[in-house]
């Protein structure tokens, strides 16, 4: 069997997410399984290159993984003709600039979300990876979640007849760093440091209702910054002067009305982290990071408003759970070997730049709205 080994510049991968989930869980899970299977026998070898501000720390990592490539220069990194791939996971206000850099060094594209801080530049990147004729994909893990596949699977069916509404709630407490420490990055929390929750979710919601449910029209988000101040991770009082929670509605194709809630300032009384509830004419369903219960018409009860008597029935019992039915592997790994199949063998691939602008598109409205305090219209994006 030939092996064929990809060099992929990872940016980033001191963070959260580029260590955990794309380093870990995505490309090193890859090279333990062996390599990444193509069509024509061919195994892909995933060689990163890993790329950061702190040597001792890449250092470090690397010893971890018995990975031999890092560098705290970019620009060595692009030079490098046996790279072929640039990620990025860098904070958000970094990695416009580093996209920029690695399309005109002609390098494939792979990126966290938001792809930029305004639409301006998320479109621009779009444009420029086409012009250079780069091929180019933006992380949208939550479609790669069991919950919502099987949302999307009971969509697919049309178990829902006609879909009606949405309800999301994201959220948990992220504490304040005082007498427990904060568990997301202080950065989170200011705006000038590209922090927020509408810019870090509106782009997910945006993905997740144009796939799943239909294409999003309208927006209208009211946000608020429950924690004024926080500690960073230092220990020093912050001012906290980003949006810590968002309370959006955003109207669908086809009438459907979404409503999605989203604050770093709510305790979870749910079973997940994030759970959507669609209501359709046919049934009903909700859906999680993992699991996904549903109700048909024929199961539903009929509940009679009466405060005077203690509830009737036990309702969370009258649900059930959409069955696995196949293996999930990592949501990210899984977009990972779909985006390296694309840049090798050319295959389909739909979450591009222009996708992942959509997503900074709601996310600079969504702002919009909260300061003008209306409603606003999502028109189509071109190029
Ligand atoms: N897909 C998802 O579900 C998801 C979840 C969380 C975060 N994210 C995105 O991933 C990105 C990173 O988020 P995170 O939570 O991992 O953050 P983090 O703070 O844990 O990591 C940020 C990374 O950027 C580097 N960095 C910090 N300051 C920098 C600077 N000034 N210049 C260049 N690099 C700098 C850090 O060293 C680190 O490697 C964000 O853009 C965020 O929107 C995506």
């Amino acid at each position: 069997m030939t092996r064929r080994t990809i060099g992929i510049v990872m940016n980033g991968v001191t963070g959260r997410m580029g260590y955990r989930q794309h380093l870990l869980r995505s490309i090193l899970a890859i090279r333990e399984q062996g390599g990444l299977p193509l069509d024509d026998g061919t195994l892909l070898w995933p060689e990163p290159v890993l790329v950061g501000r702190s040597e001792a720390r890449l250092r470090a990592l690397a010893e971890r993984h018995g990975l031999e490539r890092w560098t705290t220069s970019l620009d060595e990194a692009l030079a490098d003709p046996t790279t072929e791939v640039y990620f990025d996971a860098q904070v958000t206000p970094a990695r416009e600039k580093a996209l920029r850099t690695a399309i005109a060094a002609g390098k494939h594209i792979y990126t966290e979300k938001p792809t930029a801080e305004s639409l301006e530049g998320a479109l621009d990147l779009a444009r420029l990876a086409r012009e250079a004729g780069v091929r180019n994909g933006v992380v949208q893990d939550k479609l790669f979640l069991p919950g919502l596949l099987k949302l999307k699977r009971l969509v697919d069916s049309g178990f829902f007849g006609r879909i009606l509404s949405v309800r999301g709630e994201f959220g948990y407490w992220v504490f304040e760093g005082d007498w427990q420490s904060a568990q997301r990055p202080s950065w989170n929390y200011r705006a000038e440091d590209g922090g927020g929750m509408i810019l870090d979710m509106f782009p997910h919601w945006r993905y997740v209702l144009d796939e799943i449910v239909a294409p999003v029209r309208s927006v209208y988000a009211h946000s608020s910054t429950h924690i004024p101040e926080r500690r960073d991770e230092q220990g020093a009082a912050y001012r906290a002067t980003a949006d810590d929670a968002a309370y959006g509605i955003f109207e669908l194709e086809g009438g459907i009305v979404a409503q999605i809630n989203s604050s770093w300032a709510v305790r979870v009384d749910r079973d997940e982290l994030v759970e959507f509830q669609v209501d359709g004419t046919e049934g009903s369903a909700v859906a999680g990071l993992r699991n996904c219960r549903y109700q048909h018409r024929v199961g539903t009860p009929k509940p009679v408003w009466n405060p005077d008597l203690p509830a009737t029935e036990d309702f969370r019992s009258q649900w059930h759970q959409v069955p696995d039915n196949e293996v999930f592997d990592n949501g990210f790994k899984v977009q990972w070997e779909l985006f390296l199949r694309h840049v090798v063998t050319g295959s389909d691939y739909r979450w591009d730049l222009l996708e992942g602008a959509k997503g900074v598109q709601l996310a600079e409205l969504g702002l919009r709205s909260a300061r003008e305090g209306r409603r606003l219209d999502v028109p189509a994006l071109e190029l």
